[in-house]
């Protein structure tokens, strides 16, 4: 039977490809964003299974608007809207900005949503993949604390949801293309330096996320909860 997929960030990227392989297995999937024009492209690109929907995960009351247009149970939910916040500088205020900045696009997008959702995880069989990154492993600074924490609260997630039968796992990217992630900073110069850190000698494709994210709320992966799942082509291990 069809399953309902809710993959936030779903119009770009790694989302747009986790969307994919989810259509393509005839689930249904609803594709969350702030950008509708982005969102009605992908949908249309990907099928019929797939429906777009507007809202700022940052924003409680625009995730209030959302839940109402959400479907009542949830087999699949995918956090993988995020971004790096880009205010610099060393000053209190630019500070605050930078973290409270990144907190809000990384946690915020994904706590509002997970903890509304919670009550409409599908019994049993419920899956909650989360997209974290290697940045919170490898310092980055507030967008690396914000997405250590998300590892932190996975696991207290995790611990609630696994009388459900209910899965809550993490998959944590290194450096992937094929997304608006970097713009233009990932010039072929910082390809190169990137891919030079990882074992493979290169680096990853948003499909080869997607496959890990896909896994992880497969039925094959009922026994696995509170993981990691590094993705990032021997980069943390490092040389
Ligand atoms: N690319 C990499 O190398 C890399 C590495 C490690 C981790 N990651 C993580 O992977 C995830 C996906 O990123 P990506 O690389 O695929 O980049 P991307 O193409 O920029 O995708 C991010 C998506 O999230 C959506 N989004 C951002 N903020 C949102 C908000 N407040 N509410 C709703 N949607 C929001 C964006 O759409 P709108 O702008 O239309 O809202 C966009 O579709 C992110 O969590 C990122 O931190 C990426």
């Amino acid at each position: 039977m069809a399953r309902n997929v809710v993959v936030t960030g779903g119009g770009t990227g790694i989302g747009y490809e986790v969307a994919r392989r989810f259509a393509e297995a005839g689930e249904r999937v609803v594709i969350v964003g702030r950008r509708r024009a982005v969102l009605e492209r992908a949908a249309a690109d990907l099928g019929p299974n797939v429906t777009p929907l507007v809202c700022d995960l940052a924003d409680p009351d625009a995730v209030e608007d959302a839940l109402n247009a959400l479907p009542a149970e949830i087999d699949v939910l995918v956090n993988n809207a995020g971004s790096r916040e880009t205010v610099i500088g060393a000053g209190p205020h630019a500070v605050l900005a930078r973290w409270r900045g990144d907190f809000e696009r990384n946690v915020l997008t994904v706590v509002l949503l997970t903890e509304s959702l919670r009550d409409r995880l599908t019994q049993g069989s419920g899956r909650v993949v989360t997209v974290s990154s290697i940045a919170a492993l490898r310092g980055a600074g507030s967008y690396g604390a914000a997405k250590a924490s998300l590892h932190a609260w996975n696991h207290f997630l995790a611990a609630q949801l696994g009388a459900s039968g209910i899965t809550a796992n993490i998959v944590a990217p290194g450096t992937v293309s094929g997304t608006e992630f970097f713009g233009p900073r990932l010039d072929e110069a910082e390809v190169s330096r990137r891919a030079a850190r990882t074992l493979l000698g290169r680096i990853g494709e948003s499909g080869e996320v997607a496959a890990a994210v896909y896994f992880l709320a497969s039925a094959e992966a009922g026994f696995i909860t509170g993981e990691i799942l590094h993705c990032n082509g021997g980069e943390l291990l490092g040389r």
